[in-house]
């Protein structure tokens, strides 16, 4: 592989010492290859007999392939021990990488559809969070989501959950999952109840389907941040309603390739996203089941051929981003901590 111009690869290490941010990593993605392999040995037909089983199940077809790897890696949680095992794997991974600042999408719709008590889960998720930040791995906030396609009553239910048993460390709230099988507007109600429980809007949009779906989530959800996002732009007006928002875009180059999000890698939208003043940050999604790194990800950009410039911004974006929990944070909709000063 062709070396990266001197400059770009000092400023990759200057980056990385500094220490990152990260906006948009999944708990349930970020399980090691050998846990996987662990946790599935406790049945008889193992769905992961060893370490390459499991990586060859990151060749994804498509995007239903991926969503299916998914499923499979949520099945083996059985218990809080298991979730903690994988909050175990997530926080040893941000001290690897030196991230010292992340948010991290959690699901407790995904919980209780494995049968858990959320409270037992979220008790022994914080317990394993506390001790990070205690120990100076630095910031880790969580950001409640729920799954597209399970509709709006699955996210109301994580809302009551949260007005019932609040979570401080959750400052946002988002959707993952299969965006085109239900659309932005039905989400309506449910994004209205977050200023009030001092959430920020976030949203899966523009992976999967196409620009239209990333207007929809603007229209009727007001985020102010979009996970992924990159189909935006194949639309130069919306481009500019981003831009002019300033909106964030969490950026995953590694899971776009994996998944066929985009047909060729190499033509990535994100460098033209930038250049046109939409604010993008570089994540992992889902680094376990993409075998990815933060840096990895910048690392990406500059094959991209992103100088030192746009590696910078990238990184500052990212910093910018940071959501700040609490209803006095949020006294709209859109509106959201240190991120809410975005327009929306
Ligand atoms: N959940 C975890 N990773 C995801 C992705 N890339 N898209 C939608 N939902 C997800
Ligand atoms: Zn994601």
């Amino acid at each position: 592989m062709r070396a990266l111009p001197g400059p770009v690869a000092n400023e990759l290490l200057r980056l990385r010492s500094a220490g990152l941010a990260e906006r948009h990593l999944h708990l349930e993605g970020a399980i090691r290859p050998a846990t996987a392999v662990a946790l599935a040995a406790r049945w008889p037909s193992s769905l992961f007999p060893d370490g390459a089983a499991f990586r060859a199940r990151r060749r994804f077809e498509d995007f239903r392939g991926f969503l299916t790897l998914y499923r499979d890696v949520c099945r083996l949680l059985r218990s809080p021990a298991d979730y903690a095992r994988v909050a175990r794997d997530l926080t040893g991974r941000l001290r690897r990488e030196r991230i010292v600042d992340a948010e991290v999408y959690v699901s407790p719709a995904v919980v209780e559809r494995i049968g858990l008590d959320w409270v037992d889960v979220r008790d022994a998720l914080e317990a394993v969070f506390a001790a990070h930040e205690r120990r100076g791995g630095g910031r880790l906030a969580v950001l409640l989501d729920s799954v597209r396609q399970w509709g709006p009553e699955a996210a109301h239910r994580v809302l009551d959950l949260h007005e019932r048993h609040p979570w401080s460390r959750a400052v946002g709230f988002g959707l993952g999952g299969d965006e085109a099988a239900v659309p932005a507007s039905a989400f309506r109600e449910v994004y209205r109840r977050l200023p009030r429980l001092g959430l920020a809007p976030l949203v899966h949009a523009g992976e999967w389907a196409g620009p239209e779906s990333v207007a929809q989530a603007l229209d009727a959800l007001r985020p102010v941040r979009i996970a992924h996002g990159i189909r935006a732009a194949e639309d130069p007006a919306l481009v500019r309603r981003l831009a002019r928002l300033g909106t964030f875009l969490d950026v995953c180059l590694a899971s776009n390739a994996a998944t066929g999000a985009v047909a060729d890698p190499s033509r990535h939208p994100v460098r033209r996203l930038l250049a046109a003043g939409v604010r993008v940050t570089l994540s992992t999604d889902d680094p376990g089941l993409f075998g990815t790194t933060l840096l990895g990800e910048y690392r990406r950009l500059a094959r991209l051929g992103a100088g030192v410039g746009e590696l910078r911004a990238v990184a500052a974006h990212a910093r910018a981003a940071a959501l700040v929990g609490g209803p006095s944070r949020h006294g709209s909709a859109g509106g959201s901590g240190r991120a809410a000063r975005t327009r929306s």
